[in-house]
């Protein structure tokens, strides 16, 4: 039997609804799906990789085939490890494509059976960004309905 297995990997700090939409999109078209945290990026994160999984398997558990992982290293070698010979990666605007593009065709040197596939999020989130989220709370501003109830709490905690 075939089943697809793919990896959407990222920084996920926080998760936003952008990024739950992407998750939601691609876990319709394959068996199962992988989130994968990259640790140890940011010397300086909002939210710890713990905190980010807690959230994230928080936000995604009515998604019967989506899991929730850490990895460090070259995404390759995770995804190898994991036997996903797919990478769920999503676009918003012209702006993502170029960083995104370099980094599949980097994706593929390293490993060429490994496929990146971009979706696009719903239309509402397409400004959404963590960068973005962090700031304007951080200066004040409301996220409400920008990340899950679950992420806004939180930062809640922390504001
Ligand atoms: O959400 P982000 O921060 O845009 O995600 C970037 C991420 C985690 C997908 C990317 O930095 C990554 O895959 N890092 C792992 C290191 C790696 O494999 N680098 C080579 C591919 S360019």
């Amino acid at each position: 039997m075939h089943t697809s297995k793919a990896i959407y990997p990222g920084s996920f700090d926080p998760l936003t609804n952008g990024h739950l939409d992407l998750i939601s999109r691609g876990s319709k078209f394959v068996d199962e799906l992988v989130v994968a945290v990259l640790a140890n990026e940011d010397k300086h994160p909002l939210f710890s990789v713990a905190e980010r999984v807690e959230m994230l398997t928080e936000a995604t558990h009515h998604f019967g085939n989506v899991t929730i992982a850490t990895f460090d290293g070259l995404l390759v070698d995770f995804a190898r490890k994991q036997e996903a010979r797919i990478v769920l990666r999503g676009i918003r605007a012209i702006s993502d494509y170029e960083f995104e593009l370099q980094m599949a065709l980097m994706n593929r040197r390293l490993s060429p059976d490994l496929e990146t596939l971009f979706l696009i999020p719903a239309e509402e989130y397409s400004y959404v960004s963590s960068r973005l989220i962090k700031q304007v709370f951080r200066l004040g501003g409301s996220v409400t309905d920008l990340v899950p109830p679950i992420v806004l709490e939180r930062m809640k905690q922390r504001g």
